[in-house]
């Protein structure tokens, strides 16, 4: 596993250290409390919008108390919508007035934001969509509006430029929203040098259209395709947990059910599903990408600025989780070691496996086949109890497991190994990969004394 990592930059190693990220999706829409894209989606009345918009003022916006929240919670970065499909800005940007700096609200909220999650030690992001619904040149684009075109398209670079010039050091951005555009038209290729250029550090993610020059030629012409296969520092799988094998990656999910923006009456995943996405990110991590295996889980906020009290239970509760089984998180290097899918996840560090027990089935002692390495301790990092264990060959036994899950979350076991854990041949392939003719000899060996082809021998 770690021996094909390709090497990340030092700068970046924080993002794959971090392993969880808040995605925070917070803007006038949250008004109609129908998700960000209500403006579209319902057909409203472009100016209604806008004076909805100039009249917003969240009054109980208070970025510190998101910020200790986040901590709390255990997210070690935010990604936070700076302008999202609607073009409203959420800061004081000098090429519009459309924002909630100069109007009703005066108050330049991803200043509040940078600032309040610097101080709490978390990483900041901005999310930016290329969309804007109240421009025609955007969706008319360079052929049909040349001239238009190419304002729209200064203005989109302008506006980045200052996102990135007047907020002090920003560790990731997050571009959205490219349909119908392509990269070799957004000039997303120039753009992301300039970004380089004021922020070397900076993690660009892949939603910079799909460019003819650098991605080849694709028979839609990149119409239509939000994400490039080459650009960008990281993939974006979205609702989903599929790894970018080419990049470092982040799933984003909702804690809802698709809508990013506050909706009101929602209904909300439970904690521990939102659990199983983080540890799944995590276990699906490491790889030849070097890490990746990010989750971004997102809260939309209200409209007057508190985080919904839903969000903020299911967070804590991760969050107290994370304080004890944290190390089994952050800064892993993947996992799935050896077959475990009868009992829930694995993740690794160095030489720890750590066992993430989706059922409790209150038995005593915990099988665990096929594991070569030679194991030192086995903890339950739950309680923090050292177990005993015996290894038969390459089955490890633990014993002295508790009749009652000691969390209503995942219980971890802690197996601290010789060397890196490895399995053998069987939990390396499992029941779907390798030769199956390993699989006939099994079957040949263990069948034959009972019944074969439903004839008893
Ligand atoms: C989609 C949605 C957008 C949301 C984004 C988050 O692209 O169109 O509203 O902000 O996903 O990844």
């Amino acid at each position: 596993m770690t021996d094909t990592k390709q090497k990340i930059p030092d700068y970046w190693q924080w993002f794959t250290d971090s392993r969880y990220g808040l995605f925070i999706h917070w803007g006038p829409y949250a008004v109609y409390g129908r998700g960000e894209q209500v403006l579209f989606r319902e057909h409203l009345d472009h100016q209604e919008y806008a004076e909805m918009a100039c009249n917003w003022n969240p009054e109980h916006f208070d970025a510190r108390l998101w910020a200790r929240t986040a901590k709390a919670a255990g997210f070690k970065y935010a990604c936070f919508t700076t302008r999202h499909h609607d073009g409203f800005c959420m800061w004081d940007s000098a090429y519009t007035d459309y924002s909630s700096a100069r109007q009703a609200a005066g108050r330049d909220f991803v200043r509040e934001y940078v600032e309040a999650f610097r101080a709490e030690g978390l990483r900041v992001g901005l999310y930016y969509s290329w969309i804007d619904w109240r421009l025609p040149a955007y969706f008319d684009g360079p052929q049909k509006d040349p001239q238009g075109w190419e304002s729209v398209r200064n203005y989109l670079h302008n506006q980045v430029k200052e996102l990135l010039t007047n907020y002090g050091r920003i560790d990731h951005f997050f571009f959205d929203g490219v349909w119908p555009r392509n990269a070799d038209e957004l000039g997303s290729v120039e753009l992301l040098e300039e970004m380089r250029r004021l922020q070397p550090h900076i993690l660009v993610n892949n939603r910079l259209g799909y460019s003819e020059q650098h991605d080849g030629f694709r028979a839609d012409g990149g119409v239509g395709a939000g994400d490039s296969d080459t650009l960008g520092d990281f993939g974006t799988p979205e609702h989903v947990i599929v790894p970018d094998d080419r990049r470092l990656w982040e799933s984003c999910q909702v804690t809802t059910w698709r809508l990013w923006s506050h909706s009101i009456g929602e209904r909300w995943r439970p904690a521990d599903v939102l659990l199983d996405m983080l540890v799944d990110c995590v276990q699906k991590g490491g790889g030849p990408t070097g890490g990746g295996g990010n989750l971004l889980l997102n809260v939309g906020p209200m409209a007057d600025g508190q985080l919904p009290p839903e969000f903020v239970e299911r967070a804590m509760q991760i969050g107290r989780w994370l304080e004890v089984h944290g190390e089994a998180v952050y800064g892993t290097d993947g996992g799935s070691v050896t077959e475990f899918i009868t009992r829930g996840w694995q993740t690794t560090r160095e030489n720890h496996l750590y066992l993430i027990i989706r059922f409790w089935d209150g038995r005593p002692q915990l099988r665990l086949a096929d594991l070569v390495t030679p194991v030192e301790a086995v903890t339950l990092l739950t309680t923090g109890q050292e177990l005993s264990f015996r290894q038969d060959g390459e089955v490890l036994y633990i014993d002295g497991l508790p009749v009652e899950s000691p969390t209503s979350l995942f219980p971890v076991i802690r197996i601290t190994c010789k060397d890196r854990p490895a399995a053998n041949q069987w939990g390396r392939e499992r029941l779907w990969e390798g030769d199956p003719s390993r699989i006939a000899q099994w079957a040949k060996v263990r069948g034959n004394s009972v019944y074969a082809n439903g004839e008893e021998r």
